[in-house]
């Protein structure tokens, strides 16, 4: 196991533009660090470099203890699958799986033994003598799995490697990779712009966004306080809702979008500045009102969009100039253009600066615990 460090790391490709800048983080030992943003934002960039395929124009990148910014990509001790596959098209199956294995001098029937182990995990066996071009897109993106899999270096950087599969098989492969990465304390470092992925894999996540950081942290960490706007839309489906806001000094309301008026608790009215915010709320925050509700904001919407999903509907409305989403649990019979009661409250709200930004107050923990009890037989 090692860890990989950036330290102010930045990339120009023609000396003028940085398409990555200033990169700081650390990359623990075992950690599986999953790195996502939106297309063209920097990320097989900077999985390119941490590979030494690419050249870092600005800081330092430490894999162990070593500076290994000249280093050669044969000397990184890591294994890279890249979001176009690279497989040798000559090779079957089997020989780009085992190709690395070579130059490590494995014995010939050892290689055989682990390509037909790791053949069997990612439902490859029945190709090991095919060549690349006679398999499904699917299909070589396991290959080139398969083939970090088996040269079990302590480091593995992953671009998009689950990209071509459908859901059924994405969803297997998750915890697959998950299970392989515990089982051999590989230090992980996983590129997706699916944020489900990086969520439901991720140790942590780091957020990229126009090759600069927005937020590191843990998946549930930055799900409930997402450190700026963007990353609050970025992560949750669907994305968490957002309006303009100011404080109303005199009734000490919060106006949303001059339509919505929220009443801001004592404690909480100094942390508000007079400029103005941007507050933010998750659809499964906007809760169908019942007759017993008493605390809360209530409000009437009218409908411009349902879902029904089996288990969940979700619904849209306009509040001011924005169209929010409300998710409730459940088969819900609601019409288009139906006006329907709900309410939410001040806590399940996140406020970010209207200015500069970042978030100002947080949701209140909401999370539940699980209650033990007897069974009695
Ligand atoms: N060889 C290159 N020369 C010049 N610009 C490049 C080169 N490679 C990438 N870029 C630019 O750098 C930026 C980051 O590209 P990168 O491939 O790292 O994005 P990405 O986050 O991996 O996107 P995607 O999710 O679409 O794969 C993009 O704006 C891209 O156009
Ligand atoms: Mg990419």
């Amino acid at each position: 196991m090692k860890k990989v460090e950036l330290i102010n790391v930045s990339k120009s490709y023609d000396k003028q533009v940085d398409v990555i800048s200033n990169i700081n983080v650390t990359i623990e030992p075992g950690e599986f660090f999953v790195l996502v943003g939106p297309s063209g934002c920097g990320k097989s960039t900077m999985l390119r470099m941490i590979a030494g395929l690419e050249e870092i124009t600005g800081g330092t990148l430490k894999i162990g203890e070593q500076i290994a910014n000249n280093l050669s990509p044969d000397k990184r001790d890591l294994s890279m699958v890249f979001q176009n596959y690279a497989l040798y098209p000559h090779l079957t199956v089997q020989q780009n799986i085992t190709f690395g294995l070579d130059v490590k001098r494995m014995k010939k029937d050892e290689q055989k033994r682990k390509a037909a182990e790791v053949a069997s995990m990612l439902g490859l066996t029945d190709y090991l003598a095919r060549k690349p071009r006679e398999l499904s897109g699917g299909q070589r993106q396991r290959v080139a799995l398969a083939r970090a899999i088996v040269s079990e270096t302590p480091i593995c950087l992953m671009d998009e490697p689950l990209s071509n599969l459908d859901a059924k098989l994405r969803a297997h492969m998750r915890s697959e990779i998950r299970r392989i990465q515990r089982t051999l304390g590989i230090t992980m470092i996983y590129v997706t712009h699916d944020q489900v992925e990086a969520m439901t894999m991720g140790d942590r996540i780091m957020i990229l966004h126009e090759g600069k950081i927005q937020q590191i942290g843990k998946p549930i960490d930055i799900y409930n306080h997402p450190a700026n706007p963007f990353v609050a839309t970025f992560i949750g489906s669907p994305p968490m809702n957002l309006a303009k806001a100011v404080l109303d000094e005199t009734t000490e309301e919060l106006v949303v979008e001059n339509e919505l008026r929220i009443p801001v608790p004592g404690m909480e009215r100094s942390k508000l500045p007079s400029h103005g915010m941007t507050v933010g709320i998750r659809p499964e925050s906007i809760l169908p009102l019942t007759p017993e509700q008493t605390g809360g904001v209530k409000l009437e919407v009218t409908t411009t969009n349902v879902e029904v999903l089996g288990n969940e509907t979700i619904f849209s409305f306009h509040v001011g100039t924005e169209e929010w989403m409300a998710k409730w649990s459940g088969q819900w019979h609601i019409g288009i253009g139906e006006q329907l009661p709900v309410w939410l409250e001040f806590d399940s709200l996140s406020i970010f600066d209207g200015e500069e930004g970042h978030l100002i107050k947080k949701t209140v923990d909401q999370s539940h615990h699980v209650v033990q009890q007897e069974v009695v037989e």
